[in-house]
């Protein structure tokens, strides 16, 4: 059984919580896209983890861990990834692979992703600066990448990092008049992450090919969130990945075919961290109050999380173009205490009413939404392990938000913690 987890919103979806569940019954568990943008947090017991580029099965001490061919890695980020867990005593010796394929994010990424976002303004993009933009912009480019098989062959990578860099500091000095920067020192962190990390280089599709082969459980574990898609989210607010599930193939090489099922993630209400339309944001007290109890400030970059309702319009397009089987609901809890909960059920875009999320964002900016309002409940649910025995208020919110998406929701979260799951 291989299934794929995607979020289904704007990210932050509680992706890492699921993942780590899932991966209880699971052999190997696949990063396919993204880079340390990614901030995905699993908590266990009073153990709280915050993943960037290792898949989140990477706690469960005899979890495969594989991070393919469509991520972006920051080595750097890699390497203090690995000794976090390290120092809880969670080895990954001889369970890590990464794909030689993989694209490097390098320091000129990062300050790129930097000056650019700088020179914008209020028109910057909102991004994380991980260099993740400029990193993918050099692998569709060609030639200016870098990939992991080029540590094999130091030498040749020196040469061709010089002729990077010469490039990238004519861009530093004429475009942003920036301080440029040294080839050799970039050259010697390659040859340090060469010693570190050839070890685990190999050929990710191969491996997981023979995996499937003989009958192994994959889980894939998707990064960011659908509407975050470059191609198929709200444009330029996005990432530089196909980050719904549509981007899984393509990232790790495996067909979507051989997925038997494709799980969504979503949050009770939404959020979005960095710019962009947010039809249902409540930029109030409502929007606060959610911030404030569901600690919604980024994993990645600590920003404070705009928060609104929960936006049946998007969902449901992420839905249809990532062809979800089910749904997980996460912060179910983080809802108990508003007197009444927003449903947005349809946009209004120039006095008509949509139902199809146009991902368009000068269509989207001009939507308002149509809401449905529900009753909420006061009682604190974190503690609770059955869904029946939820308040009947939030019982109907989730059903109610199930008819309107057309999937099943069967997982909902009470809590950060692994333990506050409930099944249905
Ligand atoms: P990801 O990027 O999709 O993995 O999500 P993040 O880890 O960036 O953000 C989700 C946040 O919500 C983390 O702090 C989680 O610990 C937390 N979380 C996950 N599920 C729940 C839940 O059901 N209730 C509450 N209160 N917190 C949750
Ligand atoms: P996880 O995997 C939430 C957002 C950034 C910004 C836009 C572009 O934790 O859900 P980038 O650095 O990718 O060029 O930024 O995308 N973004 C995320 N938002 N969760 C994430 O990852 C994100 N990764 C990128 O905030 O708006
Ligand atoms: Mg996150």
């Amino acid at each position: 059984m291989n299934s794929c987890v995607v979020g289904l919103q704007w990210g932050d979806e509680g992706k890492g919580k699921v993942v780590d569940i899932l991966a209880e019954q699971s052999d190997i568990v696949v990063r396919y896209g993204g880079g340390a943008n990614a901030g995905h947090t699993v908590v266990i017991g009073d153990s709280r983890f915050a993943l960037h580029l290792l898949p989140s099965g990477s706690i469960r001490p005899d979890i495969i861990c594989v991070i393919a061919n469509g991520v972006v890695v920051d080595l750097e980020v890699l390497t203090n990834g690995i000794k976090t867990l390290a120092e809880k005593d969670i080895s990954l010796d001889g369970r890590l692979f990464i794909s030689e394929n993989v694209h490097v994010v390098l320091d000129y990424h990062k300050k790129e992703d930097q000056l650019r976002e700088e020179s914008l303004g209020k028109n910057k993009l909102g991004t994380t600066i991980r260099g993740i933009g400029p990193c993918y912009a050099d692998k569709v480019g060609r030639s200016y990448a870098v990939r992991m098989a080029d540590l094999r062959d130091l030498k040749a990578l020196k040469a061709k990092l010089q002729t990077i860099v010469e490039y990238k500091n004519k861009v530093f000095g004429a475009v942003y008049d920036a301080e440029l920067i040294n080839a050799d020192e970039i050259f010697k962190k390659c040859e340090s992450y060469a010693d570190r990390f050839l070890p685990f280089i190999i050929d990710t599709t191969e491996y997981l090919h023979k995996a499937i082969a003989n009958g192994k459980s994959i889980l894939f574990e998707g990064a960011q969130g659908s509407l975050l898609d470059l191609d198929h989210g709200t444009f330029p607010y996005v990432t530089s990945s196909n980050s719904s599930s549509l981007g899984m193939p393509a990232g790790c090489g495996v067909p979507a075919k051989l997925v038997d099922k494709f799980i969504g993630v979503v949050k009770a209400y939404s959020t979005r961290v960095g710019a962009g339309p947010f039809p249902t944001e409540q930029d109030n007290q409502t929007g606060q109050f959610i911030r404030d109890k569901g600690n919604e400030y980024g994993t990645t970059t600590g920003r404070p999380r705009r928060c609104g309702w929960f936006d049946v319009v998007a969902v449901s397009y992420a839905v249809t173009i990532g062809a979800i089987d089910s749904v997980a609901m996460m912060h179910l809890d983080t809802l108990a205490g508003l007197k009444e909960l927003k449903i947005c059920k349809a946009y209004k875009i120039d006095g008509q009413e949509k139902t199809f999320f146009p991902a368009n964002t000068d269509k989207l900016s001009r939507a308002s939404a149509v809401y449905e309002t529900v009753p909420g409940w006061d009682e604190e649910i974190t503690e609770v392990n059955d869904f029946n025995d939820l308040p009947a208020n939030a019982q109907h919110y989730v059903c109610r938000i199930e008819e309107y998406i057309g999937k099943p929701i069967t997982v909902i979260g009470v809590g950060p913690k692994r333990s506050q799951t409930l099944f249905r």
